[in-house]
């Protein structure tokens, strides 16, 4: 009796105080209403705020937050008792607060797991919890609720805001859009996770009946009586003894700031409810902000209604332009366009100027009004501060780069999240679609051939004859523009590696298009003048052949393969266009295709340089015999004893591969 009393003091004196405190007693439960002093183990960018606030992730990109109960969790996975030991129940509220409108990291997992170890997971889309080699694993015993924010098709996600089940790995076993069943009404209303609204969250797991509840409500309704998730899983197979429990959240090219505000969980019963008043407020959303007295409320109230009438105009216009200006951003003045003048000149960037959308952004046509000039303004989105200012300097750099057979870039803009590069603008739009698109007139092959020697001139003065080595990092045929007289020059240069700042050095993250990449660029991440060489070989192909190095609808067909088959056939006029009708120079046909195969060899140093490129294309230098069973092209690898490299020391010195060197040498 005197034990009994002595716990019901104790569970009074808990109720009672305010702590939020785990109980001492029992690791299996625990409730943080707001986390301070809570026991957790975190890693990454997860941060506990001074009010209590678990922040996973911050906007930096590429970055993993996970936040841990520190004790493990013991699951009874041997011997099935009457107190159903692989249940579980848990609650928690979290947020996520993007930072522009709709761009957002890769979301949340509630995550269960044999470690707290995950030094082998990578970002992204595999939320810091897996790799792409362990990725749905029976070994990894991981259970993971998934409020996923990112669509990734290769996990079969069925949008960027449901909410999953996932065992192992990152495809879901069960999965819906984000709603909740209001009992009221009797319906179901869609939320967006995205929302920056604080959301709660219940996973309940029944061991008797093997069933998993998921249960998703804004925090200011109670647990609805229907989940948006119940699935049968019998979890014996997956718990261990000893588990961690905890969250999991990442961000990728995308970001967001992704919150906990309290957490419950209980391992021998319901998980006790979280007081939703108490929770700490996010940063800036004036939620939980102390009401002051009646009357000061009032006064503010009529001051803001005052302010706002008498300003309301000037704010809105201020508003609508408002763009980031930096004072290092000063020396820079002539490149920089102000937002109101683009914005002008894009009429509010209407849907009818834009041109088009290709991989960094949407580009719209404009005029602007100061000088009656034509522009092409790109809208970059671009979330993170970092590599920013280096950035804004090469752009400044490239503004001085100038020749025929490039896309001149005028200047820039910064805005909130975004950033605008103004170019020149091109009547004629890209080469794809004259290639691919029955809108526009076929290319003759006297055009096809300027353009070639246009985007090899253009390349070239980009590798050897500015005062820096400038990497182009993307050379397609989308990325080649038309002019006013079907002339190529090459546009977005260097812009891939804005997406390289900022990324983990450990993840060989590379940027540039599939079918273009040079095969060592998977293995080293690091472009370099021969890796640019090898796209242009693929660009050349795609001109000559009228396919592109990669096609998808015939079983993925690689281009290049197949010309240097058609070459081994000594029948290489075989690869060229067939909407040419033979109407081409048999030579000039032949050079094209071939000097294509030396670029694409898969040993870089082998490769031509753009400059021998240029005298072979100029007839300069003359193309060496090469016997049609030798290995050439792609096949040719540094292992096969007879592979051709190129030799010819034509008037320069052999290939050598160098990376850009702007910003090493700095400005
Ligand atoms: C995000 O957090 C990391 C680690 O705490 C920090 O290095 C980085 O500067 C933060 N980024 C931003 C944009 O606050
Ligand atoms: C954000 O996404 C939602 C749904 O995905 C859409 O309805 C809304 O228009 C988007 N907002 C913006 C600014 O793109
Ligand atoms: C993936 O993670 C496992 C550990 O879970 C590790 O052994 C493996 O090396 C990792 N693979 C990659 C490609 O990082
Ligand atoms: C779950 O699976 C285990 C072994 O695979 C089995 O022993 C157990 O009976 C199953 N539980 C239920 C409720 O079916």
């Amino acid at each position: 009796m005197a034990t009994l009393l002595r716990a019901l003091h104790f569970l009074i004196l808990l109720y009672v105080s305010n702590i939020p405190l785990a109980f001492a007693q029992d690791e299996n439960q625990f409730i943080y209403n707001g986390f301070k002093q809570a026991k957790l183990h975190l890693d990454g960018t997860a941060v506990i705020h001074s009010n209590g606030l678990l922040q996973l992730t911050n906007i930096s990109y590429q970055q993993v937050g996970r936040a841990f109960y520190q004790f493990p969790i013991k699951f009874n996975t041997t011997s099935p008792t009457l107190t159903s030991s692989l249940s579980f129940s848990t609650n928690f509220v979290f947020a996520m607060v993007p930072q522009v409108q709709n761009f957002s990291g890769h979301g949340i997992a509630f995550t269960i797991s044999p470690t707290r170890d995950f030094t082998h997971a990578t970002t992204n889309k595999y939320m810091g919890l897996f790799n792409s080699s362990n990725n749905g694993l029976p070994g990894n015993h991981i259970l993971a609720i998934e409020l996923d924010t990112a669509a990734n098709p290769e996990f079969g996600d069925i949008d960027k805001n449901h909410v999953g089940i996932d065992v192992n790995g990152m495809k879901s076993v069960e999965s819906a859009p984000a709603k909740y069943f209001t009992d009221k009404e009797g319906k179901n209303i869609s939320l967006e996770l995205m929302s920056g609204n604080p959301m709660h969250l219940w996973i309940d797991y029944n061991e008797a009946e093997t069933l998993l509840n998921v249960t998703l409500a804004p925090t200011r309704i109670p647990k609805p009586s229907r989940p948006l998730l119940s699935r049968h899983i019998n979890l014996s197979q997956i718990l261990l003894e000893s588990m961690y429990v905890g969250f999991s959240s990442a961000t990728g090219q995308l970001a967001s700031y992704n919150y906990i505000l309290g957490w419950s969980f209980n391992q021998s019963g319901p998980s006790q409810s979280l007081e939703i008043s108490r929770l700490p407020p996010l940063p800036r959303q004036g939620k939980g902000a102390k009401p002051g007295p009646e009357i000061i409320t009032s006064l503010i109230a009529v001051a803001l209604v005052l302010i706002t009438v008498t300003g309301a105009a000037y704010i809105l216009r201020r508003n609508k332009y408002e763009e980031i200006r930096e004072d290092w951003e000063e020396e820079y003045g002539t490149h920089r366009f102000s937002y109101k003048s683009l914005h002008k000149a894009t009429k509010g960037f209407k849907d009818t100027e834009l041109l088009g959308e290709g991989g960094f952004g949407k580009v719209y046509m404009g005029i602007l009004a100061s000088s009656n000039v034509q522009i092409a303004v790109k809208r970059v989105s671009h979330d993170s501060k970092q590599g920013m200012k280096e950035f804004v300097a090469e752009i400044v750099t490239m503004g001085r780069l100038r020749h025929r057979n490039l896309v001149q870039l005028l200047g820039y803009c910064r805005r909130r999240g975004e950033l605008l590069l103004v170019y020149d603008y091109m009547p004629n739009g890209s080469l794809d679609k004259f290639l691919y698109s029955n809108e526009n007139p076929n290319l003759n092959w006297f055009q096809r051939f300027r353009i070639i020697r246009g985007v090899a001139a253009g390349l070239l003065y980009l590798h050897e004859e500015w005062e820096q080595v400038v990497l182009h990092r993307d050379v397609k045929a989308s990325n080649v523009l038309l002019d006013a007289e079907l002339n190529g020059r090459l546009g977005d240069f260097g812009l891939a590696k804005l997406y390289d700042h900022g990324t983990n050095p450990q993840t060989t993250h590379v940027v540039g298009t599939v079918g273009y990449l040079a095969p060592e660029l998977s293995r080293t991440g690091k472009a370099t003048t021969c890796s640019d060489v090898f796209a242009f070989g693929a660009f050349m192909l795609e001109v000559a052949c009228g396919r592109r190095p990669i096609e998808l609808q015939a079983q993925g067909v690689i281009l290049v393969d197949w010309v240097s088959e058609c070459w081994r056939r000594e029948a290489i006029l075989d690869a060229s266009d067939p909407r040419l009708e033979g109407n081409y120079v048999v030579e000039e046909m032949k050079l094209v295709l071939k000097i294509g195969l030396f670029c694409s060899h898969a040993l870089p140093t082998a490769r031509p340089s753009m400059r021998q490129v240029m005298q072979l294309l100029d007839g300069d230098a003359d193309l060496p015999e090469v016997p049609h069973d030798s290995a050439f092209g792609p096949l040719a690898s540094s292992e096969s004893s007879d592979f051709m490299t190129f030799p010819f020391t034509l008037s320069s010195a052999p290939s050598m591969c160098t990376t850009d060197s702007i910003l090493k040498s700095g400005r």
